[in-house]
């Protein structure tokens, strides 16, 4: 048996039931904070001779999260793995994929580049939209899709007719496989992104049938789906439910949403709403490097 699963405490439970299905070893890493806030990790098995994948979400905290996970990457390193492998289910800082004004932080690129000790990187899902393809920012990087998992749950859960909206054009990539699937019609909204929590998403012409089901890959503010919200309602939407890869859910997020709408989220970023399991699509993609 050559992988080790290993995993923090916000992803134990999605990355033990992998370990499980995978029938493969499980390993903690444990995070302790000297008093100055620098970290100490230690790995709970001996990866010598194993292919180490480290299963991390890094939302909430992602700059601490990127630190952790890179000491946990250089700890399988030192102890002789043979591969290290980052199965991230959320990837941070991908929304800043270009220089937006003068002299600013082209995020998604260097903050890749950071995993250079790694052998591969899979991301779930990551927000790809100027650049489609993550492997011309960071040739080791590879993306996994959640959009089959998504059309399953939607398919089994919902009977009545809907319309699939997309509220901005990023994400076309989710809503339109998604819409394809279920062969159901779809509209895709323009937003205007002023500020990280100032948007603006253009009316639309036509009427809305009278379920809309909403996809978007990141839920943070919640401020993009609420806008769409209300655009589906004043277009005649009266049942309305969002379904969100990301749910980073800051602040009052749900409440803005829940106002008008279910909300159902994968378990990419663990927590309340996360309904649909990724696992399956974990256990699949690893199953090769047993
Ligand atoms: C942006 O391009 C993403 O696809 C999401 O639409 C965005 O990150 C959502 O952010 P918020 O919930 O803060 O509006």
């Amino acid at each position: 048996m050559s992988l080790i699963i290993a995993s923090f405490p916000e992803t134990r439970s999605l990355a033990k039931k992998v370990a499980k299905s995978l029938r493969v070893p499980y390993a903690d890493i444990k995070v302790d904070k000297f008093p100055d806030s620098e970290f100490h990790l230690v790995l709970k098995k001996n990866p010598n001779r194993k292919k180490v994948v480290i299963i991390s979400s890094m939302a909430h905290d992602p700059s601490q999260k990127l630190l952790e996970v890179l000491l946990a990457g250089g700890i399988a390193r030192d102890y002789g793995a043979r591969q290290v492998i980052l199965l991230a289910t959320y990837f941070p800082y991908m929304r800043q994929d270009k220089h937006f004004i003068k002299y600013d932080s082209f995020s998604s690129k260097h903050v890749l580049r950071l995993f250079d000790e790694f052998n591969k990187i899979i991301a779930v899902d990551p927000h790809l939209h100027r650049v489609h393809n993550i492997g011309k920012l960071y040739s080791k990087a590879q993306k996994i899709s959640t959009n089959k998992l998504i059309a399953d749950y939607i398919k089994k859960r919902f009977k009545n007719n809907f319309t699939i909206l997309g509220p901005d054009s990023e994400s076309k990539q989710w809503a339109s496989p998604i819409a394809r699937v279920l062969k159901k019609e779809v509209v895709i909204l323009d937003k205007t992104r002023f500020s990280g929590t100032r948007i603006k998403q253009q009316d639309i012409k036509q009427e809305l049938a009278k379920n809309v089901i909403m996809i978007d890959d990141i839920i943070s503010t919640g401020k993009t789906l609420a806008g769409a919200l209300k655009i589906a309602r004043h277009h005649g939407a009266k049942k309305l439910v969002c379904v969100g890869i990301h749910g980073i859910l800051i602040n009052n997020a749900p409440k803005l949403i829940r106002k008008y709408a279910e909300l159902v989220t994968t378990n990419t970023i663990p927590g309340k709403y996360a309904k649909i399991d990724i696992a399956p699509l974990l256990v699949d993609t690893l199953r090769k490097y047993k």
